[in-house]
């Protein structure tokens, strides 16, 4: 503020005029919420109030009464009330990936809702391949976060499911993904999507919450020995792009119906993709149709500009984002540009009401615009309905459902709490609280850590055994003289946010620091069972644990959630029987060592030695391979019902019948529609009841670069001992079975594709 130049009356004037404006903004209070039409009953006049009209005619209402500056201030995450018509602030950024959490500004935890549920990471909900567990926890999440709304403590639209693809093992970040397979992604992304938005009254229109499919597209480069995702370019064939990065996002809006989509930081070939009209109007809104808004990635506009230096000047960057696409800045880019941008012409208001209108069109949806949220369909929650005891078990349950058994040494586990007397529990992770939870949290109900989970069920004895997970000086000695007195030792080693995290991706994939020395050395003075439990987010290579016969089994938990401690010790004394798959390959450390983290390729060239990522595409030696995971029963399969060959009618003059063709297109009329059922019987063939997934894999004829196998469905079959059920499929053939060829197009290969699931194998033949 610039000192006063002259003193005595004029200054007693603009005391006067301030405190008049003070009486004016006391007059109209900033308002709680929206259309607030009992207090405020002038409101009632203004068509957007009223939830009888359509939304867009209510959209375009609230967009026709706005002035430049008022929409602007609609145009980022904390937008700005407009008192004049009954409007308050609203904080667009809440995130719900794995429960409410606050790392976003739009959520807080308060003596009022201290802590909500918190489910295992990401990464660990994958390893269940139970679709309906995906839906229960969006459903849990999006009840909690209506309930912190309505006592506002809470935004509506939660920025997650992260669904990029875990592209190399070394990602910070992959820990937050449904792992590396598009299948799986899509799948996890569309239920998890619809957990969080179908309203429980089945109107299509309306969202319980809305969810944000991020982030778009190709990003999965955080910071890899100083290579920073906020300017790096992503280079990707356009045939990786439409058979590995894009599908989840494409499923998340053409099926998932999402009603967001956050653009990321990355370049993807040389194009920001914040600023690439191809990716966000071409793409999301053209050709997905996208209901909903774009948000960019937080304070990715100023990195487009300030990083990459895209655009010479800030208000062409701004103009550019919104002309591409993007309707809403998570940061202040554009509050502070696009007026400039307006000015210089480089941006019209037609755009920028074409943005505004999607971002409130999503508001009301939500029934924002409807007035007090405790006179509307989900008035009746509150804090009683955070944490209740139903959501806390079900965040135990996906850990059960998650963890994944690894290696199992016949005698090693279940443990009966009979026979062991005294149990070891030794390792940094072994009594973790906030490690259990991941990135992107929130506050926690409560915690159970492994080593209470475990002495619920047997005498346990304790030592970390280092100092963190970095493990710089592993206390070898302490740690043997305890293994060397009990009946059996568990090992919970790993990593924690200082190994993997956001804006943090590994080097090296091994157990870090002196964690293997540790677990050798207790491991050869152990009279019983050594059980490894690894906590982390990433894959490990444990090879020399694999080799070592006297570690008798090996867990993966994941990151498992408030309750992980209690589903560690349910799966170690056989309250529940392990049925997790890794939904990603764990690599040699020599992978981590000769592959260069920011080669985006997924298939392998033969050329340079590039050996490809993925089980689709990856053949090298692995520690342990997608889709792995033990049991303490065994189950058989046998195909029931498959067909030895499909044919293709193709129309008459079509150029395959005079020509050899070894593909189709796939998107072809005749193609549409074509499918048949697979039938696969599995049976409990062991003593202990227990979930199998069964996972149909398809071998396409080698064209094209085509993966060597690839996911076509997964089912899961809960079975009693002795007990056997069938899995169905129906397969789509042109959907399921084709390959993406080097342009981007969609190819059904002719001549022989295996279907297998485990060891069994099937041949189908496509023709003409
Ligand atoms: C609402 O509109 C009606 C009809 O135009 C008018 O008579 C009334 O005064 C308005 N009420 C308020 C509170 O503005
Ligand atoms: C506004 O800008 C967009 C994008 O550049 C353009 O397509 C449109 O024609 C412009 N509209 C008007 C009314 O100038
Ligand atoms: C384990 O962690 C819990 C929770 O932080 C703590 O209360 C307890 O004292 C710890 N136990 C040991 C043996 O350190
Ligand atoms: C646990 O084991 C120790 C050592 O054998 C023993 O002294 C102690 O009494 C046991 N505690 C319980 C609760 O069984
Ligand atoms: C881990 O422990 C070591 C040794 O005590 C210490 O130097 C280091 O700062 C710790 N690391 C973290 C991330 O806390
Ligand atoms: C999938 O999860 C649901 C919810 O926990 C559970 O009821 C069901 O049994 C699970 N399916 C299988 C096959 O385990």
């Amino acid at each position: 503020m610039a000192p006063a130049k002259h003193s005595g009356f004029p200054c007693f004037a603009a005391l006067c005029i301030i405190l008049l404006c003070l009486r004016h903004v006391l007059a109209q209070p900033q308002p709680v919420f929206a259309c607030d039409v009992d207090s405020n009953p002038g409101l009632k006049n203004l068509s957007f109030c009223d939830p009888s009209l359509g939304v867009q005619a209510r959209v375009s209402d609230l967009v026709s009464r706005l002035t430049l500056p008022e929409k602007i201030g609609w145009l980022m995450n904390s937008a700005k009330g407009i008192n004049r018509l009954g409007i308050p602030n609203y904080e667009w950024w809440s995130e719900g990936l794995h429960g409410v959490s606050n790392v976003g500004p739009g959520v807080q935890f308060t003596s009022l809702v201290p802590g909500a549920t918190s489910f295992p990471q990401v990464i660990l909900t994958a390893a269940t391949f139970n679709e309906s567990l995906f839906q229960a926890i969006g459903k849990v999440v999006s009840t909690e976060a209506r309930a912190m709304h309505n006592v506002g403590l809470a935004g509506l639209t939660l920025w997650s499911p992260n669904v990029n693809i875990f592209r190399d093992p070394r990602w910070g970040r992959g820990q937050e993904t449904p792992g590396e397979d598009p299948v799986l992604s899509s799948k996890y992304g569309v239920a998890f999507v619809r957990g969080l938005q179908q309203s429980d009254d089945g109107d299509k229109q309306k969202l319980k919450v809305a969810a944000c499919c991020k982030h778009y597209t190709a990003y999965d480069v955080d910071n890899w020995k100083g290579i920073q995702r906020y300017n790096f370019n992503a280079m990707v064939t356009k045939q990786d792009m439409d058979d590995t990065f894009q599908p989840p996002f494409k499923c998340c809006v053409v099926d998932g119906d999402v009603a967001s989509v956050m653009c990321s930081y990355n370049q993807v070939n040389g194009k920001p993709t914040c600023g690439d009209p191809d990716l966000l109007t071409g793409v999301v809104r053209g050709q997905w149709k996208l209901n909903g808004y774009i948000v960019s990635d937080c304070e990715a506009l100023h990195k487009m500009f300030y990083t990459q230096k895209y655009t010479k000047t800030p208000e062409e960057a701004a103009a550019l984002a919104l002309n591409s696409g993007v309707d809403l800045d998570c940061g202040n880019f554009l509050r502070r540009n696009v007026n400039k941008a307006v000015g210089r012409g480089l941006l019209n208001e037609t755009t920028i009401d074409k943005a505004l209108s999607y971002n409130f069109a999503t508001m009301m949806r939500l029934g924002f615009f409807d007035g007090n949220p405790i006179n509307q369909q989900y008035g009746k929650l509150g804090p009683n309905d955070v944490c209740t005891p139903e959501h806390q078990n079900l965040a135990r349950e996906v850990a059960r459902q998650g963890i994944v058994l690894l290696k199992n040494s016949a005698g090693s586990l279940p443990l009966s709490s009979a026979s062991i007397k005294s149990l070891a529990v030794i390792g940094p992770n072994a009594n973790a609280t906030h490690t259990m939870l991941g990135n992107y949290e929130g506050i926690p109900c409560k915690y159970t850590t492994p080593l209470q989970g475990l002495t619920a069920s047997a005498n346990t004895s304790y030592q970390p055994g280092c100092a963190n997970t970095s493990c710089v000086a592993a206390e070898v000695d302490a740690a043997k003289k305890l293994a060397a007195s009990a009946d059996a030792v568990v090992l919970v080693m790993g990593s924690d946010q200082s190994i993997e995290k956001e804006s943090r991706d590994r080097v090296k994939i091994t157990l870090p620091g002196q964690q293997q020395l540790l677990v050798s050395e207790v491991a050869s003075v152990s009279k019983g069972p050594v059980i490894l439990v690894i906590m982390s987010g990433g894959g490990m290579d444990v090879q020399f644990a694999k080799d070592d016969p006297r570690i008798t089994s090996i867990l993966w938990v994941g990151f498992p959630g408030e309750a992980g401690g209690a589903a560690i010790a349910d799966v170690i004394f056989g309250a529940c029987n392990p049925s997790g798959r890794l939904p990603m390959t764990w690599y040699p450390e020599s992978y981590a060592d000769t592959v260069d983290m920011t080669d985006m390729h997924m298939r392998p060239n033969p050329a340079t030695g590039f050996p490809g990522r993925s089980y689709r595409f990856y053949k090298g030696p692995t520690v342990f391979s997608f889709g792995d995971g033990l049991s303490y029963t065994d189950f058989s399969h046998e195909l029931v019902t498959a067909p030895e060959f499909v044919t293709v009618a193709l129309g008459e003059g079509h150029a395959c019948l005079t020509s050899e063709c070894e593909s189709i297109d796939a998107d072809e009329e005749r193609c549409k529609n074509l499918g048949f059922e697979i039938r696969v019987r599995v049976k409990n063939v062991g003593e202990m009841r227990g979930s199998h997934t069964v996972l149909l894999f398809s071998s396409p004829p080698q064209l094209h670069n085509a993966p060597q196998k690839q996911l076509v469905g997964f089912q899961k079959l809960d079975l009693e001992a002795g007990g056997e059920g069938v899995a169905r499929f129906d397969v789509d053939v042109c959907k399921d079975l084709s390959v993406v060829d080097e342009n981007g197009k969609r190819k059904l290969g002719l001549g022989d594709h295996l279907l297998h699931v485990g060891s069994l194998k099937h041949s189908l033949k496509i023709r003409i």
